[in-house]
């Protein structure tokens, strides 16, 4: 039995239009002439077809794994750093594997009362689990009947979103492309490129709720990205160099999932002159606009916010006048289901423009001044744009 339903699959398998092209009798064609064969060149081995991959996500959170693939001495990502360290070292510090140690997912839990609603998308596999759900007090999926997992793996729960998670299904590893030189068994499965697989863990609604809790993949499906095929994949794995294995072309897509929100938001300032002059109200207009993020700005857990400060700056890099700030975020009601009561974010390809008038101070220092726009996010203080003014 699953711990709880919360989690909504997005299940998109791709259309698998099987075109059945019609095999016609057609009794009057010519028949075509027989295919030159080039007996210069060298005959290419054919590789076996790779076994059908199972699918990643079916079933629903947490995953078993049904045994040790062959080959391998443990489902940790410690083994699988011998050979695929660039996999590894760039995994080892993105939020994935921080997703149960992580310090403000562990307060989360605690004030969520440790909730298994919480648990299964940050521990996605069944031996992560000490205990389990082996049914609910009258049917109340918030008061689980906990049982202790005799199959527990405290050194794998440690690993959060650990490789096996979407790389081990029955007892073979899931890769993207064919493989014949592995020392573990590889099937390939086109579901590890495919968005639908990040959507298992990043879209989720709350029964009742008004609009999805977490809705990454839905902002992105109804974005021109998704239109045209740029994947979650393409933005968050991108390939880096980094040969690991023999075989490999010398690439491999990054486990970072670096999300800089540089690369997420553009700033455009106006003003009516290069130059601002002490004492004289001046009108400065900021234009955000999403331009690089497939999907809301910021996106995910509605507690994520941005304010963006607009700071006007002597020549002595002071502030030349109270800092004026709005904020990117999505508000929702502090209670399950959560409703949404006001949305300031930027929507994939969208834009928003604010003018406010600075006075700036007498005893500010004339020389080049600057107009920065900062992103602060909880302590993190980012400069996205930084223009020159005159300060006369
Ligand atoms: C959240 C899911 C996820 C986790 C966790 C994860 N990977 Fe991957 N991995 C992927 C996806 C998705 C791809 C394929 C990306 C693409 O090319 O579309 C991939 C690709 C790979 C490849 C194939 C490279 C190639 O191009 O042939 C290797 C090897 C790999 N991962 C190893 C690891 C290792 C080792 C770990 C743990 C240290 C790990 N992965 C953790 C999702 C994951
Ligand atoms: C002893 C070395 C070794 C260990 C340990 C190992 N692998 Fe591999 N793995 C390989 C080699 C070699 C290949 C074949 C690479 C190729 O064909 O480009 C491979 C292939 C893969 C692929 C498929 C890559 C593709 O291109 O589709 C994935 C995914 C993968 N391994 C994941 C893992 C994971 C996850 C672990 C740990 C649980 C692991 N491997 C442990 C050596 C290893
Ligand atoms: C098995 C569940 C699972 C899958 C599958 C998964 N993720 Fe995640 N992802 C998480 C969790 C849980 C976190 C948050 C960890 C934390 O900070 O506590 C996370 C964090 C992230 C973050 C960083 C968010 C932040 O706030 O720092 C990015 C970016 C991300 N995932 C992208 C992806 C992409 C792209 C895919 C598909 C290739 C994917 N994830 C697949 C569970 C998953
Ligand atoms: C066109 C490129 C692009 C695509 C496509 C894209 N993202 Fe992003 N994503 C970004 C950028 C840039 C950021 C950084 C902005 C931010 O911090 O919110 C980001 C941020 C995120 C974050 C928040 C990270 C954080 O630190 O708060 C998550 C989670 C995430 N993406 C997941 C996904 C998933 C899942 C998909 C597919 C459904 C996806 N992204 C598609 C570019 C992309
Ligand atoms: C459907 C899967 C899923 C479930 C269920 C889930 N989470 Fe998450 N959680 C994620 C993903 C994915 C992220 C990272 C991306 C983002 O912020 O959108 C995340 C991020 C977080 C973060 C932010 C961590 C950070 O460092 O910023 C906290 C806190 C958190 N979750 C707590 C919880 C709590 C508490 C619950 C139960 C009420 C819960 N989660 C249930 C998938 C899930």
């Amino acid at each position: 039995m699953r711990p709880h339903r919360l989690v909504v699959v997005a299940c998109l398998p791709i259309a698998a239009i099987g075109i059945a092209l019609a095999r016609g009798k057609k009794g009057q064609e010519v028949p075509p002439p027989p295919p030159q064969v080039d007996i210069s060149a060298p005959v290419e081995p054919v590789a076996p077809p790779a076994p059908a991959a199972p699918p990643l996500f079916e079933g629903g959170l947490p995953v078993t794994i049904a045994a040790l693939p062959n080959g391998l001495p443990s489902l940790s990502a410690q083994g699988c750093n011998a050979c695929h360290w660039a996999a590894h070292d760039t995994w080892s510090g993105s939020a994935h594997a921080k997703a149960w140690s992580d310090e403000v997912f562990q307060t989360a839990l605690k004030s969520a009362g440790n909730s298994t609603a919480c648990v299964s998308c940050h521990l996605p596999l069944t031996t992560q689990h000490d205990t389990l759900a082996a049914g609910y007090i009258d049917g109340d999926l918030t008061r689980p009947r906990l049982e202790a997992n005799p199959s527990f793996d405290l050194t794998l729960r440690g690993e959060g979103v650990t490789c096996a998670a979407c790389h081990v299904r029955g007892d073979t590893v899931i890769g993207p492309r064919p493989s014949t030189d592995a020392p573990h068994p590889v099937a390939v499965s086109a579901e590890l490129s495919d968005p639908a697989m990040c959507a298992t863990c990043h879209q989720l609604s709350w029964p009742d709720g008004d609009r999805p809790f977490y809705d990454t993949y839905g902002e992105w499906k109804g974005s021109a990205y998704a239109k045209a095929g740029v994947t979650c994949q393409d933005c968050h794995m991108a390939p880096t160099a980094g040969a690991t294995v023999p075989g490999s072309d010398g690439t491999l897509p990054s486990h970072a999932l670096g999300a800089d929100p540089r690369r997420a938001v553009s700033a455009l300032l106006s003003l009516p002159k290069a130059a601002v002059v002490r004492g004289q109200p001046v009108e400065v207009g900021l234009t955000l606009q999403n331009t690089g993020a497939g999907h809301a700005f910021p996106t995910g857990n509605p507690w994520k916010q941005y304010r963006v400060d607009v700071v006007l700056l002597d020549a002595a890099n002071k502030e030349l006048a109270p800092v004026f700030s709005t904020v990117l975020a999505r508000t929702v009601d502090p209670k399950p289901p959560y409703k949404t009561t006001a949305d300031t974010r930027l929507g994939p390809g969208a834009q928003r423009s604010v003018t406010h008038t600075f006075t700036p101070g007498v005893k500010g220092v004339a020389g080049r001044g600057a107009v920065e726009v900062r992103l602060v996010r909880d302590k993190q203080v980012i400069v996205l744009q930084r223009v020159m003014v005159d300060v006369t």
